[in-house]
């Protein structure tokens, strides 16, 4: 038996062609959407990000800016250009991209974005308000996942969903979407004690460790739907998974790949976050 390959991309494809109409009528009132990335630095990885977010984003016809600025700037000057974006009432949402330089504290410039324009999620007060139920902005990569395991027609109730990873980003968030839904879940972390005696157990099985190919098919209940949200450039300078997909796609009933799996799910979820804090402009 070999798992079904779950297709983020064609997936995002599908759902951004459903916000089309979602776009038209808010071109209708006047409004375009619009998304300034700050980028602080010249991280390779995070320029790639960048870039792709910048291009989904104009296909659609919606505004994206990128601000790049350099690895030196001080985080009062970078704190005081988000609080100027923060005012313009014609920008729906800001996202900084993380890392930021080591000089700069991550959580006091998320935390400086103004909440309703927070289209990652991050904000302490949209963190807060997904850990007691009512999300407002749902982190992007979790939710394309939670998009994923709905297409898949996934059961979540009652089922045993296992987080590998623990980050604000991914793993937390996931784990508190997963248990909205009545999965029991066990978040692991980089001192789980046997972790294979966890992921074994595994209904659904979310990997974000960033770390290449650590989970292998032994580890892995058979029939197991697993989700890679890994993204890491091996030494032969191909993308690889948290995930060993060879051994794994050979015991688990349904997986994602890298790459086209979760990567385009959660760029489309950032237009879904964008587009969702301009219809409240309405
Ligand atoms: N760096 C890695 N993933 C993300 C993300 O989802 N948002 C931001 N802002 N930075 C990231």
């Amino acid at each position: 038996m070999t798992a079904t390959i779950i297709d983020g991309k064609a997936l995002a494809q599908t759902i951004k062609e459903e916000l089309h109409e979602r776009i038209a009528h808010l071109n209708s009132k006047g409004i375009t959407p619009a998304l300034t990335v700050i980028l602080v630095g010249d991280d390779p990885a995070s320029a790639v990000y960048v870039r792709n977010k910048h291009n989904t984003f104009t296909q659609l016809g919606l505004k994206s800016d990128v601000l790049h600025l350099p690895a030196d700037i001080t985080q009062e000057a970078l704190l005081n250009k988000i609080k100027e974006l923060n005012q313009d009432p014609l920008l729906h949402g800001i996202l900084v991209q993380l890392p930021l330089p080591s000089h700069i504290d991550s959580h006091t410039v998320i935390d400086t974005i103004a909440p309703e324009k927070d289209v990652d999620g991050f904000h302490i007060s949209n963190a807060g308000a997904l850990m007691i139920g009512h999300p407002r902005f749902i982190p992007c990569t979790p939710y394309g996942v939670m998009k994923m395991l709905a297409t898949q027609q996934v059961p979540l109730r009652g089922a045993e969903a296992v987080v590998v990873g623990a980050s604000n980003i991914v793993g937390k968030p996931m784990a508190l979407l997963l248990q909205k839904e009545g999965a029991t879940v066990t978040i692991c972390n980089s001192k789980t004690k046997d972790l294979a005696a966890h992921t074994k157990r595994a209904d659904i099985l979310v990997v974000a460790t960033g770390r290449p190919e650590m989970v292998t098919g032994d580890m892995i209940k058979p029939g197991a739907v697993v989700i890679d949200v890994g993204i890491n450039r091996g030494e032969d300078g191909k993308l690889k998974g948290d995930v060993e997909f060879s051994s794994a796609v050979k015991v688990a009933g349904a997986i994602t790949p890298v790459p086209g799996g979760v990567g385009p799910m959660t760029i489309t979820m950032l237009l879904v976050n964008t587009i969702e804090a301009a219809e409240r402009q309405l």
